[in-house]
């Protein structure tokens, strides 16, 4: 009988003992795993903040420090090579080939990456929210508009060419339509800034909103300072950008006045432009030069009863029909005579 005790008791203990070992042995590894994972989020957290510092020193112009590149390139490496590990282990779930050993060396070297990930200097300076153009309701199709829209983005898709010029006589809607271009060539373009120059330009507070819509804070006082920093973050990035010039009135340069790139200085960087002038079109070099013509009779009565709230065209009132004539076909006037 007391053998028989014996007996089970020794097979009992063969049969919990490596079962003990087994749970012990799995909580340790859960353990580990989780520790690596953890390490792995919180590093992850790191690397997006400074890789967000790093876009707008970038966009700053500024030069990115040399310890924050390597810790970026230590931050790379180590989650790589913690992908890799995870896989591994993926199936198996044991510690075999010393995987828990290496598990928690890349476990502590994350922690020590995370705690100096906390580089000072590059403040998170926001950036303006991008420019919402035009409201939907705010533009009108008309068959010039079309026709003028299809050709500004052709010859912005061209690889040849690097300034559209968009002139028509005032109030022709020049202003609104490159506006509607702007929005339509959001995926043709990284960014899209639109500035307004005016007959009597204030070149100094252009380059300040110039560089706020790129999201480049100007410290420099003297015009030619500013200028030469647009310069550099217009050229110093892969980013195809479009910056509309509003309203130009005559020729001035546009490298050394506003900082932008011409031509072979960056092709990313194109340029549409506005003016009454065909003239400006042609001094300040525009390769297309496209016209917006007034609205024919039919338009022209179509947008003034839009804006008299009067969508139905086909009750013509013989007095609309009068002064949609006398509006020339400018929708300035007609948007402006229709309100009232
Ligand atoms: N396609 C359109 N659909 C609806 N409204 C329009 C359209 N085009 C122009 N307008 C209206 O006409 C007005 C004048 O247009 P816009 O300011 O674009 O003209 P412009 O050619 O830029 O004039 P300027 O030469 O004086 O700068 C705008 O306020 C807008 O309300
Ligand atoms: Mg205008």
């Amino acid at each position: 009988m007391e053998v028989g005790v014996a007996i089970a008791s020794k097979v009992g203990e063969y049969l919990v003992k490596p079962t003990v070992n087994q749970v012990r042995h799995l909580f340790c590894f859960n353990t580990i795993v989780e520790e690596l994972k953890e390490q792995e989020i919180n590093l992850k957290l790191a690397r997006e903040n400074v890789n967000k510092d790093v876009e707008i020193a970038k966009n700053n112009t500024d030069k990115i420090k040399g310890d924050l590149e390597k810790w970026l390139t230590d931050a790379n490496e180590i989650l790589a090579d913690v992908e890799g590990l995870k896989e591994e282990t993926g199936v198996k779930k044991t510690c075999l080939n010393g995987w828990c050993r290496k598990a928690a060396k890349k476990t502590t070297i994350m922690l020590k990456l995370t705690d100096n990930g906390k580089f000072d200097g590059v403040g998170h300076h926001t950036t303006l929210p991008g420019i919402e153009f035009l409201k939907p309701n705010q533009f009108q199709i008309f068959g010039s508009s079309k026709s003028a829209i299809d050709d500004i983005i052709e010859a912005l898709k061209n690889d040849k060419i690097y300034m559209v010029g968009l002139y028509g006589m005032g109030g022709a809607g020049k202003t609104t339509l490159a506006k509607e271009v702007g929005n339509r060539v959001k995926e043709i373009f990284n960014e899209v800034v639109m500035v307004t120059i005016s007959q009597t330009p204030n070149f100094k507070n252009i380059q300040g909103q110039l560089a706020s819509s790129l999201g480049l804070s100007l410290e420099e006082q003297g015009e030619e300072e500013r200028a030469r920093r647009l310069f550099k973050r217009l050229t110093e990035t892969e980013k195809k950008i479009l910056v509309i010039l509003d309203d130009v009135w005559g020729k001035f340069d546009l490298k050394s006045i506003l900082g932008i790139p011409f031509g072979d200085d960056n092709k990313n960087c194109k340029i549409l432009l506005t003016t009454r002038r065909l003239q400006v079109c042609i001094d300040m070099g525009c390769q297309s030069r496209i016209p917006l013509n007034v609205l024919n009779d039919d338009e022209a009565l179509a947008l003034l009863k839009r804006h008299a709230g009067k969508g139905d065209a086909s009750n013509l009132n013989p007095l609309a029909i009068k002064i949609a004539k006398e509006c020339d076909g400018l929708p300035l006037a007609l948007v402006a005579i229709g309100s009232a």
